[in-house]
């Protein structure tokens, strides 16, 4: 991509560009602006809204239909108790610092990194955010006040609401849109049959209150996740690594980020996998099926990278976590998460509701194992322990389950309320027993990639963002992919005459019937319909001129968004070698 040099435009970030860009053509603003606009809340114009749901449908298709997987679509508002199992209640908090001088709350763990050479504040305990807050003498990045004497605080993520009237249920939009997903287990495993490893998908909407979104649509407060919920069973499932062994990868480990002398390492997931760098080979799995999709939807491959998450950065629920990053003017951001949430979710849900999260695994042959039971003799336990008899025998059952050693003596010792009881052995009734059992209940271990859509959407437009010089004027136009441009072909009438304008209607039919989209403009001089279509990123424009109508055959100037090359084609022929480059089956230089 070439950039304009020597004038003030090409001094401003590409990110300050676009944005401006995205909001006059149509890509995106913030929403509600004619209430003076809502921090963290950002509308989809009608190119914007084009390109995130090809973005989405490209999604689709790889990581549901590709893979074999289903999609879901659950509700954006879930009840309390969904939040008390998932964890998100208790922990899914940010560092707050609030200004004492204009009020405006910050990010403390961001207050610190922007303006100390640390890198992973998040992960620091709040009272050494707070001594480093002072140490620095950092200040309010709104007013410039000084923060040092500030207490910082968690501060909850989640959005709360009340389902119905009154109090009594409260419930939060979703934080994730995997939620979703796990409680509904249950009965996902019923279309699946029953069978591991199944994956579930879903794109939707996901909230939550951020402290300072910021940059645009990259941190908000409503933003769409395109997420798969893989269910595997960790004793015998394996990835199909053989599929994704050759794709190159470049990655960020966390040996090489805590080595000063660290650097990325370019490799392939094969390589990655058997020299122990990634070490879950789902989680491998996933990254080297990313990596194409990224590719293919326009991410500039030399600005994008796999980082693995330090120990102190990852979720509550992850055991490894990788990020697929992408560099926006020096600064890279996270796209997406590829973590390995083990049995978590599913285990909370199962402790905290009243259905089965695990999956009934059948064995090829009944197996013969040896059962330890007990049998207490409530004679014995009423009088000595009255109303606590009934736990005694849970914990008599618990401890014949985990540890049959303890009843070889002639007393066994229980827990109860933390004091320690000892009973006789004989009055317990342990036996072992031999049973036949056909299979067994697993709890699935969890591979979860998680895509942010929005920041997809946000790397797509700035790394097709170029600029450059054409006829002595300076342009500015998107390189986006056919796949996912909002328009494929803009259709012009080159002046306002009822000829040019009946066969460039035609054109418009023909071009739609089979399957493009079009956009069509006769207004303005034609340098200016191109700039406007160069500026939206439409890869083609047709222009219908007085040759199309005045010479034997009917041909129309085909131009070509990037290198603004022009050829005439036949009209004839033209809905079938536009779609045919659409589908990446013929090339424009080689007409
Ligand atoms: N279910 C896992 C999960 O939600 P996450 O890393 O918190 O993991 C996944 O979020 C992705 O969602 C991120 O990689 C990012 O692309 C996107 N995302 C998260 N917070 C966001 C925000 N405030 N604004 C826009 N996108 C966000």
């Amino acid at each position: 991509m070439s950039e304009a040099n020597g004038s003030d435009a090409a001094d401003q970030p590409t990110s300050e560009k676009l944005v401006e860009l995205a909001k006059r053509r149509g890509y995106f603003f913030q929403s509600s602006g004619a209430y003076g606009g809502v921090g963290g809340f950002y509308t989809f114009g009608p190119q914007g809204a084009s390109l995130k749901g090809n973005v989405e449908d490209a999604w689709r298709d790889r990581f549901a239909v590709a893979e074999g997987n289903m999609e879901i679509d659950a509700p954006t508002i879930m009840p309390e108790p969904v939040f008390e199992a998932s964890g998100h209640l208790e922990g899914f908090d940010d560092m707050l610092v609030e200004c004492p001088e204009c009020g405006e709350s910050h990010r403390a763990d961001h207050v610190v990194e922007d303006n100390t050479s640390y890198e992973d504040a998040e992960s620091l305990p709040i009272p050494e955010v707070e001594e480093v807050i002072a140490e620095y003498e950092l200040v309010c990045p709104s007013c410039g006040a000084g923060l040092a004497d500030q207490a910082v605080e968690t501060f909850n993520l989640m959005f709360d609401t009340n389902i119905g009237p009154g109090d009594s249920q409260p419930g939060y939009l979703r934080p994730e849109t995997a939620q979703g997903i796990f409680v509904e287990f249950p009965r996902l495993k019923e279309y699946a049959r029953n069978q591991l490893p199944f994956g579930v998908t879903q794109i939707g909407r996901a909230y939550r209150n951020e402290i300072s979104p910021r940059r645009s649509i990259i941190r908000t407060r409503e933003f769409t996740q395109a997420e798969l919920e893989y269910f595997v069973d960790p004793e015998t499932d394996e990835p199909p690594l053989e599929r994704v062994a050759d794709v190159e990868v470049r990655l960020y480990p966390v040996g090489e980020q805590n080595d000063e002398d660290g650097s990325e390492i370019e490799t392939t997931i094969g390589d990655a996998v058997e020299e122990g760098v990634i070490a879950d080979e789902w989680v491998a799995y996933f990254l080297g099926v990313a990596k194409p999709w990224y590719e293919a939807v326009g991410v500039d491959m030399d600005r994008f990278r796999f980082r693995q998450h330090l120990s102190g950065e990852r979720a509550h629920y992850a055991a490894d976590c990788w990020d697929a990053e992408s560099e926006i003017d020096g600064n890279w951001i996270e796209m997406a998460g590829f973590a390995n949430r083990t049995d978590y979710d599913l285990s909370k849900h199962e402790e905290y509701s009243e259905d089965r999260f695990t999956v009934f695994k059948q064995y090829d042959e009944p197996k013969t194992v040896e059962r330890a039971t007990v049998d207490p003799d409530m004679s014995y336990l009423g009088p000595e322990f009255g109303g606590a008899a009934q736990e005694v025998v849970s914990e008599l059952e618990t401890l014949a389950e985990r540890d049959r050693s303890a009843f070889e003596g002639e007393t066994v010792e229980i827990e109860l309320e933390g004091e320690s009881h000892e009973l006789p052995v004989e009055k317990t009734g342990f036996s072992v027993d031999e049973e036949t059992i056909a299979g067994e209940h697993v709890t699935p271990h969890v591979i979860e990639p998680s895509f942010g859509v929005d920041r997809v959407v946000y790397t797509v437009l700035h790394h097709a963002y170029s600029e450059d010089e054409v006829d002595g004027e300076e342009r500015t136009y998107l390189e986006l992919d056919p796949e996912v441009a909002p328009t494929f072909v803009g259709v012009f009438p080159l002046q306002s005459d009822d000829e040019l304008e009946a066969v460039a209607n035609d054109v418009v039919d023909d071009l739609r019937k089979a399957g493009l989209s079009v956009t069509y403009d006769d207004s303005g001089n034609i340098g200016r319909r191109y700039r406007r279509q160069d500026e939206v990123g439409t890869p083609f424009c047709v222009t219908i001129d007085y040759e199309t109508v005045e010479a034997e055959e009917t041909t129309v100037t085909v131009r070509e968004r990037d290198s603004t090359e022009q050829k005439r084609l036949a009209v004839d022929d033209l809905a079938e070698t536009l779609a045919a480059i659409r589908n990446g089956d013929r090339e424009f230089e080689a007409l």
